[in-house]
Parts: structure tokens; C-alpha cells; sequence
């Protein structure tokens, strides 16, 4: 007791203490906060949704803005430090400034990103860098424009390309672009990917397909390992330079082309899981808490919030954690059926 009472040292006023991390049952400091605004997209990326995928959430079933706010400032307060708005496609949320610009006031936000495809950044790069976003992953698989459209399905190179560079004008950086890697549709296209980083600060990130939801079979069937991945990026351009001592960031491993201004990144959770350094949890839109990409277990956030209010949510955050699995098990052939990664937001 005599401890809490303590007067704090000068330097540590109340209001600069950062509250402590919440640890797992593992040991794993969980301070990530993945929020998926929407489970609608304006693609259909073939290891992402079916291509006559027509059910969504309701609007009415959407977690509001004053709501996100809430379960946000919940999980600053039991130590979460790093948010990240996802989808579907996020920019379809016709208050995503607003949502932005509320998270973007918690003090205790270091990070507030967003993961989209870029199709509408055009308009809302700058606006949303003003309203305090921080960065923005990019989703690219090809820069062929012909297999763009067959993998995905109605995208239009010209339009993401005009978003990223209206993202770098606008500060949204570093960029960094995905590409999910499937044999047949884009694994040829992966060293023209990485020679984007040659003249360009940028990162481009390679990501093994996963299997879950109604395309699971997609990513089952097409799957390449980030192995040959890097391998055909190294015939052409020679041995790719570790980054960061080879270290993770992040879930990604980090290259540099011999004398390339940007990085290339393998994301590899098939082939080299990185599930004992994961440090997140994911917001569905309809407010359900992931406790795991790739497990179906959920806890009902949205319900505590209606009835419970600050306290209870604070309560279920450290329950969530607490109850964070160890990992998947995709190499046991379980794998998540319930929500298809549109609905989770990756
Ligand atoms: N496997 C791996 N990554 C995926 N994404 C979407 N579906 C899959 C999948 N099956 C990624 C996309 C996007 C993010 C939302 O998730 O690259 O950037
Ligand atoms: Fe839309 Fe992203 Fe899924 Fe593609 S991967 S369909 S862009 S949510």
C-alpha cells in the first residue's frame, strides 16, 4: 500500500507515466490494436473474398465512432500504444477522418496506421495525415496491370499508383507495400516489386498466403514459400543485404538490394511463424475482439461497452489478453472458418 502512495519522483509527473504493458500467459508484452472499421471492400482479391461475396455487416452493426473511441481509450489505458485502422477497405467509411481524428487525441497513441488499398487515397491522404494518421501500408500485388486485375479482381494500377504517390506527398511515410504471393497469378512478378525500392524509399513487403475463411482453399492451393519468393528476387538483382541485423520488425524480415534506397520485407506466418513475438489483438467492425488472426475465439467487446461501460471494458481487455492463444496451427491443418480475412482486416 505504501508503495501506491508513494510521491512520485519530479521527473515522473502522473500524467507523462505510460501505464505498464499487459503480458500474456506467454511472457508476450500486448500493446497492438488492429481495428477493421468495415468488412465491405471495393476489390475482391482472390485469397481474400469471393468474387459473389454480398454479405456484410449492417451499417447499424458497426461499432460508431464515439464507440471505437471508447474501446481505444480502454486499451490505452491497460498499456496499448499502437493502433491500426483495417477492413475491408477502410476508406469506405465515409467518418473515417472523424474516427482518425479521435484516436489520433488519445494521449498514449505512438503509432496510428492504416492498412488500405489505396484506390481512394487520392482524396483522403492529405486529409487524413491533417487529422493525425500516422502511416499507410498499401496493399500491391503486381505492378502488371493485366494480372493486377485477375488477382484483384477490379483494381486499376493507374489509380493505386496515383494513392501511393498521394500518400508520400502527403507524409504518410514510410510506404510500404504488401503483396500476397500466389503461384499462377503473381509469383513471376515478384522481382519487378522489388525493384520499386531501387530508386524509391519504400518498402515492399512479400506476404505467404494464408488460409482461412471462404477462400482458404485459394491460398492452400497457390501458396509460395517466401524461401523461392526471395530466391527469385535474388536471381535477379544478387544476394539480398540483411536489414536490422536480420532481427524481425515488426512480423517482417528486412532486406536491402545491394545499394536500393527502400527495403524489401518477407512476412512469412506459414513458413517461419512469428506467433511468440505477436503482440496484438484485432477489432472486428461489429465489435468482437480476435484474440488471434488464425483462431476462431472472439470476446464480445461492443456488448461490455453498451452495458458496462470504462471499467468493464478495462476488465475484458485484461481477460482478452490473458486468454490470447499461444498461436496457430496451420502446420497441424486447423485453420480459422468462421471469418475470412476481410472480415478481421489481416
Ligand atoms: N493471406 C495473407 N495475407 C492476406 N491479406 C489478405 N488476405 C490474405 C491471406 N489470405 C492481406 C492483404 C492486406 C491485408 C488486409 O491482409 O495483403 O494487406
Ligand atoms: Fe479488399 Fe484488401 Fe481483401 Fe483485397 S485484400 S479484397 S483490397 S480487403
Amino acid at each position: 500500500m505504501a508503495l501506491l502512495t508513494a510521491t512520485p519522483a519530479p521527473t515522473e509527473h502522473l500524467s507523462s507515466v505510460r501505464p505498464a504493458r499487459l503480458r500474456d500467459r506467454y511472457g508476450r508484452p500486448i500493446h497492438y490494436l488492429r481495428i477493421s472499421l468495415i468488412d465491405h471492400c471495393n476489390l475482391r482479391c482472390v485469397y481474400c473474398m469471393p468474387e459473389d461475396e454480398n454479405h456484410f455487416t449492417p451499417k447499424t452493426d458497426l461499432l460508431t465512432p464515439a464507440e471505437i473511441e471508447a474501446i481505444a481509450r480502454a486499451a490505452v489505458s491497460v498499456g496499448f500504444d499502437k493502433i491500426r485502422l483495417t477492413g475491408g477497405e477502410p476508406t469506405l467509411r465515409p467518418d473515417l477522418v472523424e474516427i482518425v481524428e479521435r484516436l489520433a487525441h488519445i494521449e498514449g497513441v505512438r503509432t496510428l496506421a492504416m492498412t488500405t488499398n489505396g484506390l481512394l487515397l487520392t482524396r483522403l491522404a492529405k486529409p487524413l495525415k491533417e487529422a493525425g494518421l500516422t502511416r499507410v501500408n498499401i496493399h500491391l500485388d503486381t505492378v502488371n496491370p493485366e494480372r493486377l486485375r485477375q488477382l484483384m479482381l477490379y483494381n486499376r494500377f493507374e489509380r493505386v499508383w496515383e494513392g501511393i504517390l498521394a500518400a508520400e506527398a502527403a507524409g504518410l511515410t514510410p510506404i510500404k507495400l504488401n503483396a500476397v504471393v500466389l503461384r499462377g497469378y503473381n509469383d513471376e512478378d515478384v522481382a519487378d516489386l522489388a525493384a520499386l525500392t531501387l530508386e524509391r524509399p519504400w518498402h515492399v513487403r512479400f506476404i505467404e498466403a494464408m488460409p482461412l475463411g471462404p477462400q482458404a482453399t485459394v491460398a492452400l492451393e497457390r501458396y509460395v514459400s517466401n524461401q523461392e519468393t526471395k530466391a527469385h528476387i535474388e536471381a535477379r538483382f544478387g544476394p539480398l543485404e540483411p536489414a536490422f541485423d536480420g532481427q524481425l520488425v515488426g512480423e517482417a524480415r528486412m532486406y536491402r538490394i545491394p545499394g536500393a534506397l527502400g527495403l524489401v520485407g518477407f512476412i512469412s506466418p506459414v513458413s517461419e511463424p512469428y506467433c511468440d513475438s505477436c503482440n496484438r489483438l484485432r477489432l472486428t467492425a461489429d465489435g468482437k475482439m480476435r484474440l488471434c488472426l488464425l483462431t476462431d475465439h472472439e470476446l464480445d467487446f461492443r456488448q461490455t461497452l453498451r452495458t458496462g461501460g470504462e471499467e468493464a471494458l478495462r476488465e475484458l481487455f485484461v481477460r482478452a489478453v490473458k486468454a490470447k492463444p499461444v498461436g496457430h496451427q496451420l502446420r497441424s491443418g486447423i485453420y480459422p472458418q468462421i471469418r475470412g480475412m476481410s472480415q478481421i482486416g489481416g
